[in-house]
């Protein structure tokens, strides 16, 4: 079923500029009349953000693959369920930092579960929901780990994983992108963050009102 309001999600790997683009299209689209929900994953309900707490700092020995994509899985049914569908069911524009496609790239590409398991366990969880267009930001890794190493902050559980683990992140999402040109939007994300959300703007001009 259709629902009036608009779902774009912003993918990328660390370092990205996501959340610094979500909030700057969420401002354009106020700016222009909009009702705008941002969100994130893992997270965004008190659910999602209590499994977020589990994924990024793992009691014990850390999660095992298939778990970890069962929690990411479970916390984005519980965020699609109680969150961004009734937003959309609203008429609402939701702004989504990182969704399924993240499951895809990194539980599925660089964590080689594949990504038959990851559309299989989101068709379980959410319904197989789908944006209405993935904004995926890239930029060579050297310009995104400087870029990382000046936010500073301890590095998560994932976020911490050897550089060759994000350099499969970032080929899967290549890949993805790659494979559907008219889910994705791949944006240059080195520059002036004003010069990105132009990109992205003109990018999602057929999607405005
Ligand atoms: P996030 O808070 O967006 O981190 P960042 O700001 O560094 O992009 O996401 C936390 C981590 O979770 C990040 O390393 C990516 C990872 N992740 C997955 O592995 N699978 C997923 O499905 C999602 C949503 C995130």
């Amino acid at each position: 079923m259709s629902l009036p309001g608009r779902f774009i999600a912003f993918e990328g790997g660390e370092g990205a500029g996501k959340s610094t683009q979500a909030r700057l299209l969420a401002e354009a689209l106020r700016a222009r009349g909009l009702t705008v929900v941002v969100t994130r994953e893992p997270g965004g309900t008190p659910g999602a953000e209590a499994i977020r707490a589990l994924l990024l700092l793992p009691p014990g020995e850390g999660w095992p693959p298939q778990a970890e994509a069962l929690l990411f899985a479970a916390a984005r049914a519980d965020h699609v369920a109680h969150l961004i569908r009734p937003a959309l069911a609203r008429g609402d524009w939701v702004i989504c930092d990182r969704f399924v496609d993240s499951s895809r790239a990194y539980q599925g590409g660089a964590g080689a579960l594949g990504d038959d398991a990851i559309t299989a366990l989101h068709a379980f969880g959410s319904d197989g929901m789908r944006p209405d267009r993935v904004i995926l930001l890239e930029g060579d890794e050297s310009a995104l780990s400087a870029r990382l190493a000046a936010r500073g902050g301890a590095a998560d559980a994932i976020e911490g994983r050897p550089a060759e683990y994000h350099r499969a992140v970032a080929q899967a999402f290549r890949t993805l992108a790659e494979a559907d040109p008219q889910a994705f939007a791949r944006i240059d994300a080195i520059g002036a963050p004003e010069d990105v959300h132009a990109r992205i703007i003109a990018v999602l001009e057929d999607l405005l009102p």
